[in-house]
């Protein structure tokens, strides 16, 4: 049984078409998944040809600002409009190839919660930090500085924990190994947060297929999971769903 309703959350990223977004829809349409929810996260202009039916609907970025002189942005008043419900911050794409750093996902968030919306928080170390075995410090210090700045609105929040090792290269984390973080970061905030760290959803996220979800899924502190590659495809996306009904 879980304790905390699971989520399946597809971030699409730079990937899919209109047809796509046509045949995603279709095919979950066709499916119950009554005990899980669903966020399609496709890139900021198909958002606008999506009728979430079934699903809830989720972008993949956001700006910090409000209206303005910000060319290329999309403010959260505009992600509202278009029946946005989640944004995904900090995901280490972001991090990485566009220098987003604590600041800016905080800002982010803020932006994010202070619109209603829900933001997805990716945190997750690199295969050095891993190797140098002092990755959980460097999860904390993540997600720290996210509670810095939002303080008990964490409870508004879902947090994906995305190693980057594993993100893009078939190379998932053990269902211990994501286990293991998921539990140590929930017991770091509820050093604070006691009661809000038992109900945050905490999904995982990086190289999450339709053969090992049901597995990863299954562990006590992961309540989902935040899929790339597999969510580009209707059969294997949802199977992934089902896998957390
Ligand atoms: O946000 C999801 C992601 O980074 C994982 O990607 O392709 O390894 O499932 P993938």
């Amino acid at each position: 049984a879980h304790v905390r309703r699971p989520m399946v959350a597809g971030n699409w990223k730079m990937n899919g078409s209109k047809a796509l977004v046509s045949a995603m829809t279709q095919s979950l349409s066709e499916v119950s998944l009554d005990n899980v929810d669903v966020v399609i996260c496709p890139p900021m202009p198909l958002l606008a040809c999506v009728e979430p039916n079934k699903f809830y609907l989720g972008a993949q970025n956001v700006s910090q600002y409000d209206a303005g002189a910000y060319t290329g942005e999309s403010s959260t008043s505009i992600l509202s409009e278009l029946n946005v419900r989640y944004v995904i911050v900090g995901h280490s794409e972001r991090r990485e190839l566009f220098a987003e750093d604590d600041q800016v996902v905080v800002q982010k968030v803020q932006a994010v919660l202070n619109a209603g919306l829900t933001p997805i928080v990716c945190f997750g170390e690199s295969l050095k930090v891993r190797e140098e075995g002092n990755y959980l410090e460097f999860l904390y210090a993540q997600v720290d500085a996210v509670l810095n700045g939002i303080g008990a609105k964490i409870k508004d929040c879902v947090l994906a924990y995305e190693p980057i090792w594993a993100i893009g290269t078939g190379n998932t984390a053990s269902p211990e190994q994501a286990q293991q973080v998921h539990a140590k970061v929930r017991e770091h905030i509820a050093q604070e947060y006691t009661d809000i760290a038992a109900g945050l959803t905490i999904l995982y996220g990086g190289s999450v297929n339709a053969a090992n979800a049901a597995e990863l899924f299954s562990q006590q502190d992961v309540d989902g999971g935040l899929v790339g590659g597999a969510s580009l495809k209707t059969d294997d996306f949802i199977a992934i769903c089902q896998a957390a009904n």
